[in-house]
């Protein structure tokens, strides 16, 4: 058969999970057969044996798997990070998270000591450690699972020794002073149902509670109760109403920021004057 025919057939088993069936077909025959995308497409009309490795990773994808899980890594500020379904996958939202902390912690020493709460592939720690070189570190999450993935990317970006990892529930485990706390909590409702693509990563990475915004309301009075600096939280796009009157009804003054698609996306909250 020849790569056309190849990426033309496997193309149509991706018409109902993808809007770009043929860039995502070349993409796995990509991964297999080692080649560009651009290789394949100036030798379309070369022969092509059929390879069952591409045959099992076409499958996964026609059951909903995301592509990041298939390949094992994603990107996430111009970077690329080893993922599987033990995190997250990162999402570009959360790099206008990373902006938002690289601009609060401008008003913070240098040498700063910065927590992020749900660490999960490690993709915020990882970036903020490159971005400050000064600041300190230190990266929870109540998943091993997750944190053995974080630790692995810390090390693919040679920031390993730049942050401490604990598997800690919030707080803790964390012990001393905290200048900024960053997270990108679960903030999905329990009961919300997930699309399918969804439903294959991890739920403690996706809900935060009956109402959804629990674990943010809780992050705001570890906040409160551990004399931090500034916090910067993400958030759903609904969740700026719930989000204003908890911080008001802790006499907090709450500043939130949008995504690109012009949606409310998360907060930050710095100490009380
Ligand atoms: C939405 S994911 C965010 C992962 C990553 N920071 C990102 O932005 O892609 C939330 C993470 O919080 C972790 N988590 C859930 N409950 C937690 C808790 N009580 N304490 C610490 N981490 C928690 C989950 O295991 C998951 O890795």
């Amino acid at each position: 058969m020849r790569i056309k025919e190849l990426l033309a057939q496997s193309s149509e088993q991706l018409r109902d999970v993808t809007d770009v069936p043929q860039k995502e077909a070349m993409i796995l025959l990509g991964e297999v057969s080692g080649r560009e995308m651009s290789w394949l497409l100036t030798h379309s009309d070369d022969e092509i044996s059929s390879d069952e490795r591409f045959e099992q990773l076409l499958k996964r994808r026609a059951n909903h798997e995301p592509l990041e899980y298939i390949l094992e890594r994603a990107s996430f500020y111009d970077r690329e990070f080893y993922v599987d379904s033990r995190v997250l996958i990162p999402r570009p939202e959360t790099e206008i998270l990373v902006d938002k902390a690289v601009e609060l912690a401008k008003t913070l020493p240098e040498q700063a000591h910065i927590v992020e709460i749900g660490s999960g592939s490690g993709i915020i720690s990882v970036m903020l450690s490159l971005l400050l070189p000064k600041a300190r570190f230190t990266a929870v999450d109540i998943s091993v699972d997750a944190l053995m993935v974080s630790q692995e990317n810390a090390q693919k970006h040679g920031v390993n020794d730049r942050i401490t990892f604990i598997e800690s529930s919030y707080l803790d485990g964390v012990q001393g002073e905290i200048d900024m706390i960053v997270s990108n909590p679960p903030y999905i409702a329990n009961k919300e149902p997930l699309g399918i693509g969804l439903s294959y990563e991890p739920s403690l990475a996706l809900y935060g509670g009956n109402r959804g915004d629990e674990m943010l309301c809780h992050i705001i009075d570890l906040f409160l109760a551990r004399n931090v600096k500034v916090l910067a939280c993400e958030m759903g796009y609904d969740q700026r109403q719930p989000m204003n009157l908890y911080a008001q009804s802790k006499g907090l003054a709450i500043e939130f920021y949008k995504d690109l698609a012009g949606l409310d996306r998360g907060f930050w909250i710095k100490e009380k004057e």
